[in-house]
């Protein structure tokens, strides 16, 4: 005969049997760890006051009918959320009670509607600047020429900072579909730096920067998607020319390192760097990074024509990757952005 007591530790939540005298007869081990339980017979009531749960459990036990409710646990370190299943066992023996935890579903949804609300929120802004030159073709720049073409190129400028973000939400999107099937071609990274490279060179030009690469060396092939891989180093060179070319004399650098030992992923790794001699971000900002729409000074990133995606997408990227983004940062003196990709 199978215990009892051995079935209840096989559930995956955190499970308690609770009597019609309102006592926590049997529990298993995930329950006894998230309650801290000592020992059997403790009133529910002491070992959680969530009074919804409280109640939920009363009703099931009343009437011997489901229940379901939720529970918020708030610990030092956040909070957790539960989906409360309440089962009738029978009269006498009470109700189970599992706790399901929905914390990754739930901050799944929240960021689901805070991508939906910022979506919806920079679309707007050029929407709404369109909307407004629009209006003055139609009435006071009507039949001013010179005003006319001036308040053209505007609309020609929204629309294009309309194009660019539809095209990173879709990059975006693409990069997140494919996040599960790891590249299985094995291509030249040798080949991926120097087309991104080629994207640049005019950027590079344009904005007086020096750049030094020392991406000559013979370098091992990579199981990469190439297209992918130009797009991380396209944006990492496009920010480090966009933010990090501030200071007098600005220097990109690209350099490329096998490491034989990773000390995170534990295998050989190839670690390729772009650095920067701009102004740097501070160091607390350094971890939103790479979250969507993040910019250190969203003013700066509007003047390049940002939308603050970027680095969610090299993020993304490189997770397909199976490899990183390391990010340093000094202040007053440059940014380090390291692609670590496994060997
Ligand atoms: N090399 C850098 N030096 C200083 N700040 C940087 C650097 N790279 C990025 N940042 C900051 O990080 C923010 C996020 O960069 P990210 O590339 O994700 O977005 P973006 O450049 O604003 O827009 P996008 O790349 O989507 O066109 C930037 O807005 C900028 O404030
Ligand atoms: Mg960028």
């Amino acid at each position: 005969m199978i215990e009892f007591n051995h079935i209840l530790n096989a559930l995956p939540w955190p499970s308690l049997l609770v009597g019609p005298d309102l006592r926590v007869g049997k529990f298993n081990s995930a329950a006894q760890s998230m309650f801290r339980l000592e020992g059997s017979d403790t009133l529910l009531v002491n070992i959680m006051r969530h009074p919804s749960v409280l109640e939920a459990v009363d009703v099931s036990l009343t009437a011997q009918i489901e229940q379901k409710t939720r529970y918020v646990q708030r610990q030092i370190e956040g909070e957790t959320v539960f989906k409360v299943h309440i089962r009738p066992v029978d009269p006498t023996a009470g109700v189970m009670v599992c706790f399901e935890n929905i914390q990754a579903a739930e901050l799944l949804n929240q960021q689901r509607r805070d991508f939906v609300a910022n979506v919806s929120h920079e679309l707007r802004s050029p929407l709404t600047v369109m909307i407004g030159v629009l209006e003055t073709l139609q009435g006071p720049a009507k039949s001013d020429p010179l005003a006319q073409e001036t308040f053209l190129a505007i609309m020609a400028a929204e629309a294009d900072r309309m194009r660019l973000l539809i095209k990173d939400f879709l990059a975006l999107s693409q990069v997140e579909d494919l996040q599960r099937q790891r590249p299985q071609t094995e291509i030249s990274i040798a080949a991926v730096i120097a087309q991104a490279c080629g994207h640049v060179e005019h950027a590079m030009k344009v904005a007086g920067v020096e750049f030094i690469s020392s991406a000559g060396v013979a370098l091992p092939a990579v199981l990469g998607d190439h297209t992918q891989l130009v797009q991380v180093f396209v944006n990492l060179l496009e920010n480090a020319i966009a933010y990090g070319a501030g200071a007098q004399n600005p220097r990109v650098r690209l350099d490329v390192e096998i490491v034989e030992f990773d000390l995170e992923l534990h295998i050989p790794v190839l670690r390729i760097c772009v650095s920067d001699t701009g102004p740097g971000i501070p160091a607390h900002l350094v971890p939103r990074l790479t979250e969507r729409f993040f910019r250190v000074d969203a003013h700066r990133s509007l003047n390049a024509g940002g939308t603050g995606l970027g680095l969610a997408i090299v993020k993304h990227i490189l997770q397909r990757h199976r490899g990183r983004l390391d990010i340093t940062s000094v202040e007053g003196s440059g940014t380090t952005f390291a692609v670590v990709l496994p060997l």
